[in-house]
């Protein structure tokens, strides 16, 4: 195994993830080796030429740690192995070594705000493994006595809805859960947790990972008297899970400045590795950004706001412009994941995503992506937004994802997880068996294989974007090392064209329903256009270029961005 490059050789050079582009795994769902109907990490190294070809620089894949699988691989029973089900640290190494013969990176997940209980620390702390053993790992969790009533010690509800506490019957304690009770949280106030974490990181880093996505980067420390969280309205019956979890203030349980602490000390040794700490740092609010990410805390983190948004311009232009300029370059940028439907499904005009987007939903989505890819920061796609992919249809007997009260599956995020239609034949190619979420099959023209044919699918256009980012990038940061290149927001801070340079380039994109026309720079050279790179359903079917030098204007059809060097 190599050992990356210390910080020390790296420091004053432009870190590797500065413009970089990223891809999400979602292991599970991605490519399956060995036909059990699961993916897994072979699948993952039998695609890292169709990866390389996209031309993302590092890959982040979801856990593939030992778990039962309640939350799909988010509840991890050995933080230092591999699942049976994804393979074995071999192929691991494989994966990682043949990774960095095409140039990209492997960064994995780490999950240290709550184990699985059937982790042997927690099985422990509960006496299953001796008296000793208790002793020294019961204070691993956060335990506390009933409150006077014999109910949960605070109010505190848990992401996925219901109480966070789950009474232990045999002591008579409640433990603590910010998502399911079989995800109990790490007591992070306990100097040992953060001693078997140092051990966690390096193990990863040892193998030559390249960096981490921290799961529930606001929780690990909590409220040091795990005070109840004020109550702003009673919880209405049948409530889903956002709606139990928006009647609180949540000013105990999670983003408590303490957990910077854990990352100040991550970084000192991800920094030995130049490896890449970034965070799920879910806040929507731009100043909570800032309150997650200190400079000397984790060098990255999650903006969560554009998952949260309609198309439409104003919310569209804050979510961009939003974060403070002090986090220029830390930002992550991305549009979909395993947690939220895809941004296709979101965007898409009219109720039936499917039925009447005709690809706007995915031109949307393309749009977004370009204004995003030239920013500072980093961009990530999931897997299949390069196809274009709105959300599988998953039959409502099929739903597996028990998040919401009661184990409401109906609130699950299965949309967003179906397999990866890889080409024809059953399950797209995906596995030889019955996929572990059952889906309806995808047309062929939404397969790799048949827009990889294509130069005007959405993979041919995702494709043109990544070559033309990659290419842009020293002029993007005006070549100077650790140069970021402010933007310069172009546009009038309203309408439906948002605008910027950035370097020596211009980016510009339409994100209302009708056709604008912006003006060109002298001598700008046209890069690349949404529009023309696929058969864009506002566009010249011909595909023919809507730039009029001489007239010095270029038509962006709605739901359409360019790029240009000036
Ligand atoms: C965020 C992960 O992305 C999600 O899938 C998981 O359920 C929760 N964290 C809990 O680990």
């Amino acid at each position: 195994m190599t050992r990356s490059s210390p910080a020390s050789a790296t420091d004053n050079l432009r870190r590797w993830w500065a413009d970089a582009v990223g891809y999400q795994v979602y292991v599970r769902s991605f490519a399956d080796s060995d036909n059990d109907g699961v993916g897994d990490l072979g699948g993952v190294l039998a695609k890292l030429d169709y990866l390389a070809r996209l031309g993302v620089d590092f890959v982040w894949i979801t856990p593939f740690y030992p778990t039962p699988g309640d939350d799909w691989g988010y509840d991890v029973a050995d933080y230092c192995d591999v699942d049976p089900l994804f393979g074995d640290l071999a192929t691991l190494d494989r994966l990682v070594a043949a990774a960095r013969e095409r140039d990209i990176r492997i960064v994995t997940d780490l999950v240290p705000n709550h184990t699985s209980s059937s982790h042997r620390w927690f099985q422990a702390a509960l006496g299953n493994s001796g008296a000793a053993d208790r002793e020294r790992f019961r204070d691993y969790y956060i335990w506390r006595d009933p409150a006077p009533d014999g109910g949960p010690p605070n109010n505190w509800v848990g992401y996925f809805g219901g109480p966070a506490w789950t009474l232990e019957p045999e002591s008579g304690q409640y433990y603590l859960h910010l998502f399911l009770p079989s995800q109990p949280d790490l007591n992070w106030r306990n100097p040992a947790v953060a001693g078997e974490w140092d051990d966690i990181l390096r193990f990863w880093l040892d193998r030559d990972v390249a960096g981490f996505r921290v799961d529930v980067a606001g929780g690990l420390v909590k409220d040091a008297g795990l005070r109840s969280n004020p109550q702003l309205l009673p919880i209405p019956p049948r409530a889903s899970r956002w709606e139990q979890w928006d009647c609180f203030e949540h000013l105990y349980d999670v983003f408590q400045p303490e957990s910077q602490d854990v990352f100040r000390r991550w970084r000192k040794i991800c920094d030995e590795y130049g490896a890449f700490l970034h965070g799920e740092t879910y806040h929507l609010d731009p100043r909570g950004m800032d309150d997650l990410l200190p400079p000397d805390g984790m060098h990255g983190g999650y903006w969560f706001a554009p998952m949260h948004i309609d198309w439409e311009p104003a919310a569209i232009r804050r979510t961009l412009r939003g974060p403070s300029s002090a986090l220029a370059g830390r930002l992550l940028w991305a549009m979909s994941s395993h947690d939220m439907p895809r941004a296709p499904t979101r965007f898409a005009p009219g109720s039936d995503a499917r039925a009447h987007d005709d690809g706007w939903g995915a031109a949307r989505t393309l749009a977004f992506n370009v204004l995003a890819a030239f920013l500072p920061g980093t961009l990530v796609l999931y897997q299949g937004e390069e196809l274009g992919l709105a959300d599988g249809e998953v039959a409502a007997e099929d739903k597996l994802d028990p998040v919401g009260p009661d184990d409401d599956v109906g609130a699950g995020r299965d949309g967003c997880r179906t397999p990866m239609p890889w080409g024809d034949g059953p399950h797209n190619g995906f596995s030889a068996a019955e996929p572990w979420l059952r889906s309806a099959a995808r047309p062929a023209g939404e397969t790799a294989a048949a827009q990889s044919q294509d130069e005007r699918s959405w993979l041919g256009a995702y494709r043109a974007l990544l070559d033309v980012q990659q290419r842009a990038r020293p002029a993007l940061s005006n070549g100077t090392a650790g140069g970021n290149g402010a933007v310069e927001w172009t546009d009038r801070g309203s309408g439906e064209v948002i605008s910027y340079r950035r370097g020596r380039l211009a980016v510009a994109a339409n994100v209302g329903d009708t056709a604008c026309e912006v003006p060109l720079e002298d001598g700008a050279t046209l890069l690349y256009d949404s529009a023309t790179a696929c058969r864009h359903p506002g566009a010249d079917p011909s595909g023919a270029s809507t730039q009029d030098a001489a007239d010095g204007v270029h038509l962006l059809p709605p739901a359409s961005a360019a790029v240009w060097q000036i």
